[in-house]
Formats: C-alpha cells, structure tokens, sequence
C-alpha cells in the first residue's frame, strides 16, 4: 500500500543509508520493501510510536534489513525468487519431517549429515535439529537457554558444519529448520552478563525489580510453566539486588519486547540465521513474548503484532524463509499465529498441531475417537496459506490442551478424565501397558504433564520386556495408528528421532545432575546405530516399524489430495471407536482418499452407507497396502488399531 507519510519517512531513510549500499543492486529488495513498508511502519509505530528515539530505530531496522539482504548468498537469493513465484511450495504432500537434537541423533552436526541418507532411506526431507547454539556447560533447558546467538555450541559444531549441512541438504532438496529461542536468554548470555554488571542499555533488555511488588502484581495473573522445578516467574539476583523476571527456568531471563532495542537484535538474529541455509525457522515459546500485569501474559495482542513484525521484515529479506510457531496453546490461540490474514497481517505459515496431538493420545488410552472428533469438529479452520505441523512426540511434555467443553460434549467429566488420562499414561491405571513419567505436576492446580517415548506410551517397553508377541504387535500397530494419521491429516508431518525405530524410554538421565530433575530426557534418546541396523532384519520391532513408516510416507507422497488446502472433510460415523475424513485434491475433485483409523484393539465396522459420496458400487483399494479393504456386504471391516487410505479404483 502507498501512504504518503510513511512512504517520505522511507524516502528520507534510504537517502541516509544509500550512500553505503549503492554499489548493490537491490532491485528486489527495495520493490519487496515497497510493498512492506506500510505495514512494517505502522506495526513499529503502534509498539514503539511514543518512543522519542522513534524514528532513529526505525532507521535501524530498515539498515538491518538492508544489510541482512547483501550478505544473503546468490543462492539462496534465488531460492527466494522460486519460492516467490510457487508461493504454495510448502503445502504440498512431499514434505515429511523429523526433529531430533544432533548430539542425540548421530553425536553432533557433521553425524546429522552423514546420516542423511538415512532419512532420505525412509523418506524424510524435512530435518528440524533442534538448538545447536551456543549454551552454558551445565543446565540449559536442552539448548534452550542461549547463550550466543550467533555461534554454535562447540558441542554440536561449527558455523562451517551448518552452512556445509545447508548445502548438502539444499543438493538433496531437502529443508533445514532451526531454532531461534524469542522469548529469552540464558542468564550467562553477555546482555545478561552486562545487565548484571549495571550496564545501562542491558538493563532494559530484560524485566527487573527492585522489590516484589510488581512481581507479585504478575503473579497473581500469571500460571507457573515448570511448578515443580522453577516455581514462579521471577528468581532473586543477589548481584543486581533485583527480582528478574524467568518464566521458565530461574536461569532462563525473559526478554523485554518493549525495548525496540531487544526486537531489532532478535530480527537481526532471525536474518542471520536465514542467511546460514535455514529454510524455516522455528520461533520458540512465541505465545510469552509480550508480558502485561492483569494477565496470564500469554498470547497478548501485542506478542501477536511482534510476530507480524518479524514476518513482513523477513519477507523482504528472505521471503523464501518460514516461521513455525511454537505456541502450546487452546485451539483458539493457536489459530491466531497463523496470522489474521494470510496478506496483510500474516505471522507464521506454519504451527504445532498441540490439540491434535492430545486429542490422538486420548484416543489411544480410550480406545475411542469419541473426544478426538469432537476436538477436531471444533479446531478453527486455518488461513489458506498456512499450514499445521502435525506430531504424536516431539522433545517437550505431553500437555492434556483439551477443551474442557469438549471433554464434557465427549461425555467425560473435565476433571476426572484428565486424572485418568494421566494414570493410564504413567502405567497406574490397572491394565495400562503405558510407561510414561508425570512431568511438571502442580500441586496448586492438580496439573500433570507427561513424558515418555512414543513406543514407551504405546505400550511397546511394557511388551518387550515381558516377552509377549502379541502385546508387542498392539504397541506396534498403536505406533503406526498415530503415524498414519500424521501423514494424512493435512498439514506437515513430524516424526520425532528414535520413533521411526520403536526407541523406548532411556532412563540414563536419572544419574546425570543436570538432567535428572526433569523428566522430558527420558524420551530425548541417544541413537543406538547398531540398533537401527536392526531396520533391517525382518521380524524385529524396528524392522516392522521403520519398513511400514517408509511405506507410508511413499504412498502419501502420491497422493494429491494430502495436499494441505483445508480440504479435509471429517465424516461423522456411528461407530465410535472410528476416526474417518476424508481428503479432496482441489484441482481434481474425482481424486480423493478416505481416511478410516479405528482405535480400538478389536476389528470394527463401518457401513459404506454412512459415508456419503463412498457408495456401495465402489471398488476401494488402499493406497498404503496396495490391497482391497476387507469388507462383508457392504460393510468395511477395520482391523484391530488398523487404518485405510482408500481410493476407488
Ligand atoms: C519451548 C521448548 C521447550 C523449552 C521452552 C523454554 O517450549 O520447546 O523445550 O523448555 O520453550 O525455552
């Protein structure tokens, strides 16, 4: 949009800084400014409008881009350009991910790129490697403490080894995520360092108080995120003499976005990172990053603008880079950080699938899709060019985000359904084979989380170490339930390292000191290569994982329809132990695939004639197995934790 104002504050800038850049040809980067600025300036202008010093951060901001810009590679410059012109490239049904932490995976960065050929074995072209920047010796919250945002953890490797991984995952076409931790520093990053040490800008980086009454202000609004381990949100620094503000861990130093000061460094980082190879980015605990006294200082108003900020600045920079929002939050939050427009007010293309991801867990301990149906029925539709990333496991707590309201729909009691959720996942509940681990319990509110490897929650620890065949098929077949959901659903599927090969839960952490209080290690697992070897040998858990996944992901890779353009249609069945949707390629609607997944441990039926548009005259195949589904009559017969992709043939 053309705006005088904002337009002459642009032109007076540029005459500021041109002098320096004239030698460069930024044809692109000024028509893509062009096109931003409007709303960049007036985003800056509502969150730092009263500032005196306005218009000089201002001028910052559009230097750093413009210097972000030079230094982005020919290459990757160009890769901005396609992704320009196919603006839907991240929507489409070849994408299959994985998170892993890279010490966990394969020892560090340069083992994460010998090992690609493994995933392209099993069909992953999305790596998301968790963070690989510098953080303290001791506890960091996995990495998620930052010390340096601009180098690597001497444990994971080098700047080099990223850049070398980028362009080989680039010769693969294959995408790279990494973090970029928003919302706070380690307290032994240097701003922290010299905020202790009085100096005056760092102090305003981060929130600190003299005494407790603005604290205890916060506090009666805000919820604890690690109750048992880092209660409240703010930790005594004798050297300040100052309470600072760490909603995490006490060593975790919130960030404070109302300093323009703080944004202009993190956009700063954002863009660096872009330019090291990063295809996405994943913005981490992006519902914290405003805080506001009277509020649970999650998913503020402001927090949202701040994304939209980042958004429209990294689009002229590097327009091909992606944001994932990771923002563990009620459905109707989450949606929000899609943006409120896909044009004009975007913020992340793409975000975590958290409701989705509780809501297949209570189908696997009720062995109905009772609640997932109507958890889903209720999941806001999502802009269009947007997309979900869809995960049964990732590194953090299994969090029960279910709608109270859902549950009570679902015909559950809120309170009683979350206590049995949480007993059959931690293995109390009499016949549970699951052997997951409580995770941040609060004795205040009652709430539990839960840790655990996804084989472990399945069941599949359990059936192993008792020796039961065929309790160690039903684990197996939950494993493979969830993933074919993943992979269907609509959205981006991330697989999480260790599950693709039945990995259980590893104990280890319990003896290390810096670990051993936070139950989230027990599924962040060290990979046993001679284990995985084990893909190969038929009859092993391993083998039967890892060869169905691969299956699954080749055939999803076909199949148009899984295309994620909201068009998945969820079909109500009277059959409660089913879940059925079903998928349509917008461009060709004859091309479709009904999704059944039954999650119960018995065979169930579904009768053709509840599923409108599948008539009876159909001849189905099944696009994973490559066989007709069973049928009586006109009757589909579901096996036990069993699933179809079906087609008409
Ligand atoms: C995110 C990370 C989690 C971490 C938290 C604080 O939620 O996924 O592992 O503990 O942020 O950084």
């Amino acid at each position: 949009m053309y705006e005088q104002q904002s337009h002459s504050l642009l032109n007076s800038i540029l005459n500021r800084i041109e002098p320096e850049f004239e030698k460069q040809d930024l044809r692109y980067f000024y028509t893509r400014l062009g096109a931003n600025f409007y709303a960049i300036h007036s985003l800056f202008e509502k969150i730092y409008g009263k500032r005196p010093d306005f218009a000089e951060q201002l001028l910052r901001l559009v230097e750093t881009l413009a210097r972000k810009y030079i230094s982005r590679k020919p290459e990757l410059r160009a890769r901005d350009i396609a992704r320009e012109q196919d603006y839907n490239w991240f929507l489409g049904q070849q994408w299959v991910g994985m998170a892993l932490y890279s010490n966990g995976f394969a020892g560090n960065l340069q083992g994460v790129r010998k090992h690609l050929p493994y995933f392209q074995e099993l069909g992953v072209n999305l790596v998301h490697i968790m963070p690989i920047m510098r953080c303290p010796e001791g506890k960091s919250d996995g990495g998620y403490a930052v010390s340096d945002f601009r180098e690597i953890d001497p444990r994971a490797g080098t700047l080099e080894d990223v850049r070398e991984l980028a362009a080989d995952m680039r010769e693969r076409d294959m995408l790279l995520v990494l973090d970029v931790v928003l919302n706070h520093t380690s307290d032994q990053h240097e701003w922290a360092v010299k905020a202790r040490a009085g100096y005056s800008p760092y102090a305003d980086y981060y929130f600190t108080f003299p005494t407790r009454n603005v604290p205890d202000m916060f506090e009666q609004s805000m919820p604890e995120v690690f109750p048992d381990t880092s209660p409240g949100n703010f930790t005594w620094n004798e050297e300040m003499q100052r309470w600072v503000m760490t909603v995490f861990n006490d060593y975790q130093w919130d960030l404070n976005y109302s300093n323009p000061a703080v944004f202009l460094e993190m956009l700063d980082i954002i863009l660096f990172w872009a330019n090291q190879g990063a295809d996405i980015l994943r913005l981490d605990a992006v519902a914290f990053l405003w805080k506001k006294i009277g509020s649970t200082c999650q998913n503020e108003r402001e927090a949202h603008l701040i994304l939209q900020l980042m958004k429209d600045c990294c689009q002229v920079t590097a327009p091909g880079v992606l944001f994932i929002a990771e923002a563990i939050v009620a459905p109707v939050e989450v949606i929000k950080y899609f943006g409120e427009d896909a044009v004009i007010a975007k913020e992340c293309e793409i975000a975590y699938n958290a409701t989705f991801m509780a809501l297949m867990w209570d189908a696997v301990a009720t062995r109905n899709a009772k609640l997932l149906n109507q958890g889903i029925r209720n999941l806001p539709v999502k802009l269009d060019q947007a997309t979900w990333l869809n995960y049964i496991r990732c590194h953090d707590d299994i969090g029960l985000g279910i709608d109270d309201r859902d549950i009570v729909l679902a015909g559950y009691n809120p309170h009683e359904h979350r206590r049995f959720l949480i007993d059959f996942f931690t293995g109390e509940y009499p016949g549970s084979p699951a052997r997951g681990l409580p995770f941040a319990r609060n004795e205040k509110t009652g709430d539990t989380r839960i840790s655990g490897s996804l084989a472990s929650l399945a069941g599949l620890q359990h059936a192993l170490d008792s020796g039961d065949a065929q309790a160690i098929d039903t684990a197996i077949r939950v494993v493979l339930l969830l993933h074919n959901l993943i992979l269907s659903f609509g959205g981006i599927p991330l697989l999480y390292y260790g599950d693709e090969i039945g990995t259980v839960n590893d104990e280890t952490y319990r003896s290390d000191p810096v670990k051993m209080d936070d139950s989230r290690w027990v599924h962040r697992p060290y990979i046993d290569w001679q284990r995985a070897a084990r893909r190969n040998e038929p009859e092993t858990p391993e083998y039967q994982i890892f060869t169905a996944l691969k299956t699954m992901i080749s055939a999803r890779k076909e199949l148009q329809a899984f295309a994620d353009f909201n068009n998945r249609y969820l079909l109500e069945v009277s059959n409660p132990h089913l879940f059925v949707f079903e998928r349509t390629n917008l461009f060709k609607s004859s091309d479709r695939v009904l999704v059944v997944s039954n999650f119960h441990t018995q065979p169930q039926k579904l009768s053709l004639d509840e599923v409108p548009g599948w008539g009876r005259n159909m001849s189905l195949v099944d696009a994973v197995g490559g066989q007709q589904p069973e049928h009586f009559d006109h009757t589909l017969v579901i096996p036990a934790l069993g699933f179809y992709w079906l087609l008409e043939r």
